[in-house]
């Protein structure tokens, strides 16, 4: 873009938008000091044009809710998508690539969900289509992946993806807060989908590790196919239990590979207290990566808020005006990238926590301990809460490292048995 002003057009101006446009006026100096060049806002699109602006960036903006005005504005050199959704978002992308101007987007569900048919357009079109604020908000790790490490081979990425569950759990552990109380406040404090539920059920942690999966491993993991737990069943009785174990609760995004094959998967789990993601809390993120040649690497940083996401969303809008479009926007040269290879995701192993209700009575360590047995667990230690003899307790087993299938498949045999009341939780846990 050899122009002395990147005009910018913003879909969207909630939190993301809206911190995007302050960094921009506030350090508007230092911005051109590095690229050379003035961005400026010029239109932006919102759904409801009645609504109060607190803040708006400066005479050049013309608000719209018609998305056709950013099309046909031939002077608008970058579109930055912050809407979220899937449809609208993605025409407009879509449209914006086919008019021929580079797109920056935070968009993590689209991506993942209907990327590869956006990449090979931009790719056709020589365009950039720019995510780094898709995953883990503030936090470089699209850069890292695309730039810093390309040369090594990625053999594990453990994520923490989601402020949003990171928060709730963390305000649970520390403050002994309930699931909804604090699930409110992480949305007044803009961290939140507009569906919550995406943040809680693990939807939103795993189409980041699918972005991620892209990016490390050159490969499109079919988001359907991805394993997906989420934490809105957690109880705060398992929080407090675990960590009399010296575990915490984390919602953790992984994938592994072995022989270019990549097992992977969003799931609740317990690390022990002294591992290196024990202590991210609240809305921070953190990524722990292996390369071949780097070794370990980790990135820790604010995963979500208007002005960390808005960050990274500048990052790349920078990048763009210094650089042109790379065509690779996925970090490898195919226009099309392969399918992942895929190992069962139920073939991992690793140890497990698991909390059995069960009337008080004799038999019952016995039974459950032969089930084991008979899956090949072996089981590391078993408490059992105090309680009134005859009355329902809650039994606690941590396992030694075995098998997520057989596992699965001993809890169900367990849960049958007629002296257990209630459906058995169960976490694995992470070394
Ligand atoms: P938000 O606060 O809900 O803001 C959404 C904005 O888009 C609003 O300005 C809304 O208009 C506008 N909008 C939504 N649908 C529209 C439509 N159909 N037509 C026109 N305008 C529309 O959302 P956000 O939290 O900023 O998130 C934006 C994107 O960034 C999402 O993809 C999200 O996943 C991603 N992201 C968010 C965070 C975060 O911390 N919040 C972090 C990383 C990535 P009105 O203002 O008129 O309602
Ligand atoms: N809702 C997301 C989160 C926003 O809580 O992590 C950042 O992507």
């Amino acid at each position: 873009m050899d122009k002395s002003v990147i005009n910018l057009a913003l879909a969207g101006f909630g939190t993301v938008g809206t911190g995007l446009a302050k960094i921009i006026k506030e350090n508007q100096d230092w911005i051109e000091r590095r690229i050379g060049k003035k961005l400026v806002i010029t239109r932006i699109l919102v759904r409801d044009l009645s609504k109060v602006r607190p803040f708006i960036p400066g005479p050049e903006a013309v608000f719209t809710d018609r998305f056709q005005d950013l099309l046909d504005d031939q002077d608008i050199d970058v579109v930055v998508e912050l809407m979220g959704g899937m449809d609208t978002a993605f025409s407009l992308i879509k449209q914006s690539l086919e008019r021929r101007k580079h797109v920056v987007t935070a968009n993590k569900a689209l991506l993942a969900e209907m990327g590869g048919e956006l990449f090979a357009l931009a790719h056709d079109r020589k365009l950039g289509l720019c995510y780094e604020a898709s995953v883990a908000g503030g936090i470089p790790i699209v850069q890292t992946l695309k730039d810093s490490l390309a040369g090594n081979r990625i053999s594990s990425i453990t994520g923490i993806l989601n402020g949003t569950a990171n928060f709730i759990l963390s305000e649970m552990t520390s403050k002994g807060q309930d699931f909804s109380t604090a699930l409110k406040a992480a949305q007044d404090l803009g961290f939140a989908e507009a569906d919550p539920a995406l943040d809680v059920e693990g939807v939103d942690a795993a189409h980041k590790l699918a972005i991620l999966i892209r990016l490390a491993h050159g490969a499109d993991y079919p988001f359907k196919l991805l394993p997906v737990n989420g934490i809105s069943k957690v109880e705060a009785m398992d929080i407090s239990l675990a960590a009399g174990f010296g575990y915490v609760l984390k919602l953790i995004a992984q994938v592994r590979e072995k022989s270019g094959h990549l097992q992977a998967g969003v799931f609740p789990a317990l690390l022990p207290m002294d591992h290196i993601l024990a202590k991210v809390d609240g809305p921070f993120n953190s990524i722990l990566l292996e390369g071949n040649a780097v070794g370990p690497i980790m990135l820790y940083g604010q995963g979500a808020g208007g002005l960390p996401t808005g960050s990274a969303v500048l990052a790349d809008i920078m990048s763009l005006a210094r650089n042109g479009a790379a065509v690779d926007n996925t970090g490898f040269r195919e226009r099309v990238l392969p399918e992942a290879d895929i190992i069962e995701p139920d073939l991992a192993v690793s140890r497990h926590y698991f909390r059995m209700t069960a009337l008080d009575k004799p038999g019952v360590l016995s039974a459950v301990s032969g089930v084991m047995g008979e899956h090949n667990i072996s089981i590391a230690q078993a408490v059992q809460k105090p309680g009134p003899q005859g009355r329902d307790v809650p039994i606690v087993f941590l396992t030694h490292r075995a098998q997520l299938k057989a596992v699965q498949s001993a809890l169900k045999v367990i849960d049958d048995f007629d002296f257990t009341t209630a459906p058995t939780v169960h976490y694995r846990i992470l070394k």
